[in-house]
């Protein structure tokens, strides 16, 4: 793991693996770098995601189209795409401690021997800056050489390039329209870090919109501000979000204009989406390595054209790290619990929390844990809940709190339940049959 710069962030990460978010890849091996699994909370939060990041695609939108394409594609897109040529950072070694850094990041970097110094103020002794490409590379088949080199997709972008021909004839759709994918991506990161922020294997969103020169500028425009609503639906505090503009010198070589949706982590403000026009160049550069024309016809003009394309690409792995470090809070305890110490609590939005309640019988005996039971059989099938009688009453309250349960449904002698909210703990008496529907008001309320 990489510097963590500040204690909510060391909270963060004790919580994902305390309650099942996120592990340490192959821990009982002492962990693999930079690797991470996902845990039982952790899957259901990640799916959520990805199921509001897909509906706000294809549902929302009659002319967005999904795909899956595969992760080894042929070893010519990475060519076509300048993947092989550009995709590189430089990379120096300190002969000293032998740590590997960015040489373009070395004033944020930490040495390897001296932990409170920087490459920079180590007195190390470094090699010249040398570039290494980022991409993964294994082979296809049994021989290892050359000619069976492909590589671990850096992005899932290119599969929609070269499938884009094949989605628009077959969804029988129009410029414009777009093309949504999720999927795993690669990239051998020289300094990853800051938890599961950069990490080598990741999932990206990435929606690929194809438009008709001309009209790139609007959809640009219409596609950031879109982007950036979808964070702040997933009931992100807007505070902690801002545009940053590429200026020359950061634009990626595809890229004709770009900005980051960027989040204030406890390290900083960092991106956790880029939305980009990227021209023609993609479909032309795929036009000249396949020599397959990847143009469409106008029937207005009655002349082709090759699309421009802008995309909308949010790391699934990032927006989820912002989810949690976003809805993580702690307060003073206050009604009775106080001595169970501080609250911690995740303020997930019911939209995408893993579990949307909690059952919870008062009692073992009188009959409350056959009844809970009978609740719970009959919401199950429609929400993600949980049972638990074990414990004090305040400690399954601080368990659910902690998983971001948003409601907490406890039954007593009396009839009828009480449903808790979790943040502002308020319960309000339910009787049984309306329980169903009051849960979904509730989840549907409670944005
Ligand atoms: N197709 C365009 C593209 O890949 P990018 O800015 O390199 O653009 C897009 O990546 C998003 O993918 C980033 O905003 C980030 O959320 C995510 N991402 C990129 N590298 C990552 C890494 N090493 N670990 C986790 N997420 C990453």
């Amino acid at each position: 793991m990489g510097v963590l710069t500040s204690e909510k962030m060391a909270k963060v990460v004790s919580l994902c693996k305390r309650r099942g978010f996120i592990f340490p890849s192959s821990e009982v091996y002492g962990g693999l770098n930079s690797c991470y699994d996902y845990g039982p909370l952790g899957t259901e939060l990640k799916n959520n995601v990805k199921q509001t990041w897909m509906n706000s695609m294809v549902r929302e939108n009659d002319n967005i189209e999904p795909l899956d394409s595969s992760i080894l594609m042929h070893p010519k897109i990475w060519e076509a795409s300048g993947h092989v040529a550009n995709f590189v950072d430089p990379l120096i070694d300190c002969k000293t401690c032998k740590s590997r850094f960015r040489a373009d990041q070395l004033e944020t970097s930490v040495c390897g021997q001296k932990p409170s110094k920087t490459p920079k103020t180590c007195g190390g002794d470094f090699t010249e800056a040398r570039s290494f490409n980022l991409m993964f590379k294994t082979f296809m088949g049994p021989v290892e050489d050359s000619s069976a080199v492909v590589y671990l997709r850096p992005e899932t972008a290119q599969g929609i390039y070269v499938n884009f021909l094949n989605v628009m004839t077959t969804s029988r759709n129009k410029i414009p329209f777009g093309i949504a994918q999720i999927g795993k991506a690669f990239r051998n990161e020289i300094t990853p870090g800051n938890f599961t922020f950069r990490t080598r294997e990741f999932e990206q969103m990435e929606m690929q919109y194809f438009v008709k020169p001309g009209a790139d500028v609007v959809a640009f425009e219409s596609w950031k501000e879109k982007r950036m609503k979808w964070h702040i639906g997933l009931g992100i505090n807007p505070q902690k979000l801002q545009f940053h503009e590429h200026g020359p010198n950061e634009l990626a070589h595809y890229a004709k204009a770009a900005f980051d949706i960027q989040y204030e982590f406890p390290f900083g403000w960092q991106e956790i989406e880029g939305v980009h026009n990227r021209s023609d160049f993609d479909l032309k550069q795929h036009e000249k390595f396949s020599g397959k024309k990847l143009s469409v016809f106008d029937e207005e003009t009655k002349q082709s054209y090759v699309p421009f394309i802008v995309e909308t690409s949010v790391g699934c792995d990032r927006a989820v790290l912002t989810i949690i470090v976003d809805a993580y809070d702690e307060e003073n305890a206050a009604g009775g619990d106080e001595d169970l110490g501080p609250r911690a609590v995740l303020r997930f939005s019911p939209k995408i929390a893993p579990i949307k309640a909690a059952i919870f019988p008062l009692m073992k005996k009188e009959g409350l844990p056959e009844r809970a039971r009978k609740i719970y059989d009959d919401l199950k099938m429609q929400f993600r809940i949980y049972y638990d009688e074990s414990g004090s009453i305040g400690k399954r309250y601080r368990r659910a709190d902690e998983a971001g349960v948003p409601f907490a449904i406890t039954l007593d002698t009396e009839p009828g339940v009480t449903v808790r909210e979790r943040d502002s703990m308020l319960q309000e008496r339910v009787s049984e049959d309306a329980l169903k529907a009051r849960l979904n008001d509730l989840l549907l309320l409670r944005k």
